[in-house]
């Protein structure tokens, strides 16, 4: 039985007809294994922010997730490390270069940064191990914990790249010679091949890329990943650095933080919306899945995905103005004109972030403070205030109260609610709008 949400499904299912058409690239043969799969396979997946699952095509055929394991490690590096030690040891620069790129920051010998091999090197071997548990057995948890399920190394992979990894091996012993590298570089490597090693699906790849554009939540599991502020800071250096050479022409075109690997995955997050991720194992000359690409550039394209679009206006945050409607009646008309005069009411709906708190501020200003002498600011179909939200509607009340009106909010849900100890300047809290306007009337002496 087809259900409205299979129209999602339909437009994978398009674009996976439109781009299996495409036969353009070669399979990555460096690593021997990797020649052997299937150059026809193309899978497509999307995971929406409520854990949502859509899929077209090969969408559930293992592969390697070699590159693409960069920004999950760094992510883990940032939650043990913080960002300032982990860029003492590796930067946050395009490097304007290939993956495997033989180079390093002139004067510090820093890597560029942690998506090319040489940084990706550096930023797991930033990974301590504990008495229970190696470095590696953290990053196959932390990997795990993105997919939302228990991941696996594919051993033949794993055995491959160790018999042929000789560039990366080489980079090691480069970087260790700088200082920057705080363990062997053998051992770093191998941990480095186990990591590219790891074995996921197209939609593995989606929830992990979904995980990074929910804030570091897994939208599947709803576990808490990695705090958000990482979260934020991994996908701003793949939105600079993921794509390696070609990150500028990708932001400029596909415009979402994305990550490629040599296996054929390649993934994409919508901040707040989706995360999104492709398979099919032909590669173009800079090591990115051919098909991948342009599926991916295709659908950015059909959700209106890119970053620097200027998004539609988010539902109106102010649903009302007044001194004058929907405020109790008096009993005399002159108490009912003062009440009019005096009383302001705005309402506000949704969630508030800085955005719709500077417009439900601007809406306080409205009508005419200077001559209102009492304020009722109702939140009942307010749905969340983030923390910035919260000490901006809490100061413009509170600046409202120091020019003399009196203040009250209509906040049910305690949204501004201030901590143990209190606020006295805090506005009186009410459950009704009815109640907050009456008793501000009673106030004023108007009722
Ligand atoms: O280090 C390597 O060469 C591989 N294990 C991973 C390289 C990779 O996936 C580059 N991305 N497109």
């Amino acid at each position: 039985m087809s259900s409205a949400a299979d129209a999602v499904t339909d437009t994978l299912r398009e674009l996976h007809s439109r781009f299996a058409e495409l036969r353009d690239g070669e399979l990555a043969d460096y690593i021997p294994q990797l020649a052997l799969a299937d150059p026809d396979a193309f899978g497509l997946a999307l995971i929406s922010m409520d854990g949502h699952r859509y899929s077209a095509g090969a969408a559930d055929v293992p592969f390697t997730l070699q590159s693409v394991s960069k920004p999950f490690v760094y992510a883990l590096a940032l939650s043990l490390l913080g960002l300032d030690e982990v860029c003492r040891w590796v930067g946050a620069e395009p490097s304007g270069e290939a993956y495997n790129a033989i180079s390093l920051e002139r004067g510090t010998g820093r890597p560029a940064n942690a998506m090319v091999n040489a940084g990706a090197i550096v930023t797991t071997a930033l990974i301590p191990g504990t008495a229970d548990a190696t470095g590696f057995d953290r990053i196959l948890e932390c990997l795990s914990r993105f997919a939302g399920r228990r991941l696996d190394v594919d051993e033949a992979v794993y055995a491959s790249e160790v018999a042929t990894g000789d560039r990366n091996r080489a980079l090691a012993y480069l970087i260790r010679s700088t200082g920057l590298l705080p363990v062997d570089p053998v051992a770093a490597v191998e941990t480095y091949f186990r990591q590219c090693a790891v074995q996921v699906t197209a939609l593995d790849l989606a929830a992990m890329a979904a995980t990074l554009a929910n804030g570091g939540v897994n939208p599947l599991t709803g576990g808490v990943v990695i705090d958000e502020p990482v979260a934020a800071q991994v996908l701003a250096v793949m939105a600079t650095c993921g794509m390696y050479e070609v990150s500028g022409d990708w932001l400029l075109r596909v415009g979402l933080p994305a990550k490629s690997g040599v296996s054929g995955g390649l993934i994409a997050a919508g901040p707040a919306r989706f995360g999104l991720a492709t398979y099919s194992p032909l590669l173009g000359p800079t090591g990115t899945s051919v098909r991948g690409r342009r599926a991916l550039g295709a659908l950015s394209e059909r959700l209106g995905l890119h970053l620097m679009h200027n998004p539609a206006l988010a539902g109106s945050t102010v649903t009302l103005v007044t001194t004058a409607d929907d405020l109790p009646s008096a009993p005399t008309e002159e108490q009912e004109r003062a009440l009019r005069e005096r009383v302001a009411v705005v309402a506000a709906q949704g969630a508030l972030d800085f955005t719709a708190a500077e417009r439900v501020l601007h809406a306080l200003d409205e009508p005419r403070p200077e001559e209102t002498e009492s304020v009722v600011l109702d939140l009942r179909q307010v749905t969340g205030v983030d923390t910035v939200a919260r000490t901006m509607l809490r100061s413009g009340l509170a600046r409202l109260a120091e020019g003399g009106r009196r203040t009250a909010v209509v906040d049910p849900a305690g949204h501004l609610a201030v901590g143990p100890g209190g606020d006295p300047a805090a506005p009186r809290r009410f459950e009704s709008r009815d109640e907050a306007v009456e008793r501000a009337a009673r106030d004023l002496g108007t009722l």
